[in-house]
């Protein structure tokens, strides 16, 4: 058992999404989410740039000893995660393998979509995953960049939204994928009107979720779960105050933020 808290990060409030699944599956454990907005978005940024921040990132993280480190961001996943597992000495979980076995259990027909940041779906990194673990899968891997912004201001059903989600969803239609990774932080916000719109023939792979599912299950392997009984809490860091942060945060998180705290992760101070 370690009762220590978990550190998540993100580029900025969408892996609040991964954080309340986290809470959802392990109510018991601690955690500390550490949000980069400041520096947000990742998703146009060079992979240089994204390492570098990751590895800020984390060791703030570190600094307040959890036990483990969750990289919440896609971008961030796709860039950052070896690099993170060979510097720090901490486990680190990413959502990106988790989403792949999610996906690969959820085909039927052997069709797999990806949307994610331009970032994301540039590094190749859910189709080289998908490829390895089976190599005649179909991909359509599509980057969807102005979803991010439509989510951050809450049209989530609204009218454009539905028409940018037409244009983007074209391709997968056509290739008759079965199963879309919805590989972003924000998107399962969308969740409800990409059902409406794609119907249950199409799995929606919640990379949230299926995140959340495969720490859990690491935790208990190596016997690192909390011992506490639950309601252990959550402290939230961010690298700038943004305007109306609290109302994104708590649309991402779907309840109140506790305790917020500015800090700067590119300083000195630990
Ligand atoms: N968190 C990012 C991701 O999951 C989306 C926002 C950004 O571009 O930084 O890829």
């Amino acid at each position: 058992m370690d009762d220590r808290p978990l550190g998540i990060f993100d580029s900025g409030l969408g892996g609040l999404t991964v954080a309340r699944a986290l809470r959802e599956v392990m109510p018991g454990e601690s955690l500390i989410y550490l949000g980069d907005t400041a520096r947000v978005p990742y998703g146009n940024k060079s992979s240089e740039t994204i390492i570098r921040y990751s590895r800020e990132n984390s060791r703030f993280l570190l600094s307040r000893d959890v036990k483990a480190v969750v990289v919440a961001c896609n971008t961030a996943s796709a860039y950052a995660l070896e690099t993170l597992r060979v510097e720090l000495k901490t486990p680190v979980f990413g959502v990106i393998e988790a989403g792949v076995e999610a996906a690969l259990k959820a085909t039927k027909n052997n069709r797999v979509g990806i949307m994610g940041t331009s970032g994301t779906i540039r590094s190749s990194a859910y189709q080289d995953a998908l490829k390895a673990k089976r190599p005649d899968i179909q991909l359509v891997a599509e980057a969807t960049p102005l979803l991010v912004p439509l989510i951050e201001e809450d049209w989530l059903d609204h009218a454009a939204t539905r028409s940018i989600l037409e244009e983007y969803l074209w391709k997968f239609r056509r290739a008759g994928v079965d199963t879309l990774v919805l590989a972003c932080t924000h998107y399962p916000l969308l969740k409800p009107t990409l059902l409406d719109m794609l119907g249950p023939s199409v799995e929606l792979v919640d990379s949230a979720r299926t995140c959340a599912d495969y720490v859990r299950r690491e935790l208990e392997q190596s016997g690192s779960l909390s011992a506490q009984p639950g309601g252990a809490g959550m402290e939230v860091y961010l690298t700038d105050q943004p305007a109306q942060f609290t109302r994104l945060a708590e649309r991402f998180l779907k309840q109140k933020l506790e305790h917020v705290e500015v800090i700067s992760v590119d300083g000195t101070h630990f």
